[in-house]
């Protein structure tokens, strides 16, 4: 199929991008794994395409001693890593802008210092009480920190023309559960107000991610059909190869519901199936999401095992490469019922879904990295071509590829060349990578400039969170008294009986993990 695409001309017209203003980006837990490979990188990225002010700095507050120097030798040794040839002409200028203080997160005189130290800084630079807190820490410190932030006025600007500048970005895990993520909210806000809070989840900074919106709501094509009376199902997956790795410690006590089912399926759902917001605004978009979380029908508890699964990997064979099984990692308790993998049929209770089956899962250890969302259309209502023995004809599927292969694709029947009926299951594909020649920005670089800006719109608003947890919990205490073990999967496999027959019960399949882009099926008399 030829690829479609866009004159370079129309394509620049529809682009839009603020620039940040002039202001402090704060980063708690500097001196960690997520700022060296992510933050700093996105941040330096930012700053080569003049998204950033002149006027902007960074200060990194962490446990370990550093030096300022320090600091920007790791962010310089960061970037280079990630640079893969990409030119890194201006990391003198940038690493020049990072600062660093070290002390303990407990310790009121900690903030005391970090206050000095960004009156100082903003003299320097010539800004006004304009920062960004960004907490890369474990949870558990997040409401510390808070509390801290607000003992020593850091939380709101010291004249109330700067009310608003300040802002707070909390990495998820947002809670462990509904609990205690309104407890989490209630002390975060008593020093911050939610115009001022960004919740992170780093999937809805993905290009692929935020595009679900421009395809629904930037077409008119596919509304008429997103609906009940012409979609049979839709299935949603993110399947990955790497196992717990180093994050034993936290990955065991939470699990792949809490760990990527509250937060990035959800996410993805929402944008899937939401009704249309009235503007490309934060909380329009929102509304919006919120409303959808709320017509997710409710789990019978007592029938879980109906539309839940749950597995924990086994050893097996990953790219050639034999791998532990969950159990045997190091950190992870040898009796442990963490799941490593989840799968569920949703159902989402309004008018435009009514009985339209979502299918979600998501697993570590599989055979193939894969993110998608596939659409599948209902079969034609009668096939005119069975006089000639073709009863069946296959769905028409779209598929809107998550990663790593971004791009649309979907799948229709058409004639082949040659014999009278000859027909063939055609795939009309849309790639990023062919058709736009940059390579796809970081997820937390569109995310740390929005939240440098103001804007709200990707970032998961209190109400949202608890929904999804509301959701969440009875399921995870169902679990967790639950006697059983989750279901063993062997490392390196597509699925595992148990999910499959989550979906098989109800005469459908889950899709093949990373499957070619190309024609797959054809048929001819
Ligand atoms: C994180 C989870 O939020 O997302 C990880 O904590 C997971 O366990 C990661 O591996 C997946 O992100 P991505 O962008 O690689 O799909």
């Amino acid at each position: 199929m030829q690829e479609i695409k866009p004159s370079v001309s129309k394509r620049d017209i529809l682009c839009a991008e603020t620039v940040a203003g002039p202001g402090a980006l704060v980063v708690f837990g500097a001196s960690g794994d997520l700022v060296h490979r992510k933050l700093l990188v996105s941040i330096f990225r930012l700053y080569q395409q003049d998204l950033l002010d002149d006027r902007f700095y960074i200060l990194g507050c962490g446990r370990k001693k550093f030096s300022d120097e320090d600091f920007r030798s790791r962010a310089a040794e960061a970037v280079l890593e990630s640079s893969n040839s990409a030119p890194v002409d201006d990391l003198d200028a940038f690493t020049g802008r990072l600062y660093y203080l070290d002390g303990d997160y407990s310790d009121a005189d900690f903030y005391g210092r970090i206050k000095a130290k960004l009156i100082e800084l903003d003299k320097v630079y010539d800004v006004h009480e304009s920062r960004v807190f960004y907490l890369s820490v474990p949870p558990f410190l997040y409401a510390a920190i808070v509390d801290h932030l607000g003992s020593a006025q850091l939380a709101c600007a010291s004249r109330l023309d700067s009310v608003g500048q300040i802002r707070l970005v909390v990495e998820k895990p947002f809670g462990k559960d509904l609990q205690s993520a309104v407890k989490l909210n209630d002390s975060i806000s008593r020093c911050f107000g939610e115009s001022q809070i960004y919740r992170i989840d780093h999937y809805l900074g993905k290009e692929t991610v935020q595009n679900i919106l421009m395809l629904r709501f930037a077409n008119t094509i596919y509304e008429p059909i997103w609906n009940r009376n012409y979609i049979d199902n839709v299935q949603i997956t993110i399947a990955e190869t790497v196992g717990v790795e180093h994050r034993a410690g936290y990955y065991d006590s939470a699990g792949a519901l809490r760990d990527m089912f509250q937060n990035h399926m959800l996410q993805m759902l929402t944008l899937v199936a939401m009704e249309p917001p009235i503007s490309f605004e934060a909380d329009y978009i929102r509304d919006e999401k919120v409303k959808l979380l709320h017509s997710i029908r409710p789990f019978d508890l007592g029938r879980l095992d109906d539309s839940w699964v749950r597995g924990q990997y086994a050893p097996g064979t990953i790219d050639g490469k034999q791998v532990k099984g969950y159990l045997d990692e190091s950190g992870v308790r040898p009796d442990s019922k963490t799941e490593t993998y989840v799968a569920a049929k949703l159902f989402v209770d309004n008018w435009r879904w009514q009985d339209v089956p979502f299918y979600l899962r998501t697993g570590k250890r599989l055979a193939a990295k894969d993110t998608e969302i596939a659409i599948a259309f209902k079969e034609v209502p009668y096939s005119m071509f069975s006089s000639v023995g073709l009863d069946e004809l296959p769905a028409n599927i779209l598929v809107l590829q998550i990663q790593p292969e971004e791009g649309i694709s979907l799948s229709f029947q058409a004639k082949r060349p040659g014999s009278k009926i000859c027909m063939s299951t055609l795939n009309m594909n849309f790639s990023y990578k062919s058709i736009f020649s940059t390579k796809m920005p970081e997820a937390y670089q569109r995310l740390l400039l929005d939240c440098m800006v103001g804007d709200q719109t990707l970032f998961t608003r209190q109400d949202d969170v608890e929904v999804s947890w509301r959701l969440m919990t009875p399921i995870l205490q169902a679990w967790q008294q639950a006697q059983s073990q989750p279901h063993q999967y062997a490392a390196g496999g597509e699925s595992f009986a148990e999910a499959d027959r989550l979906i098989e019960r109800d005469g459908r399949k889950w899709r093949k993990l990373l499957r070619s882009g190309t024609s797959t099926q054809s048929y001819e008399i």
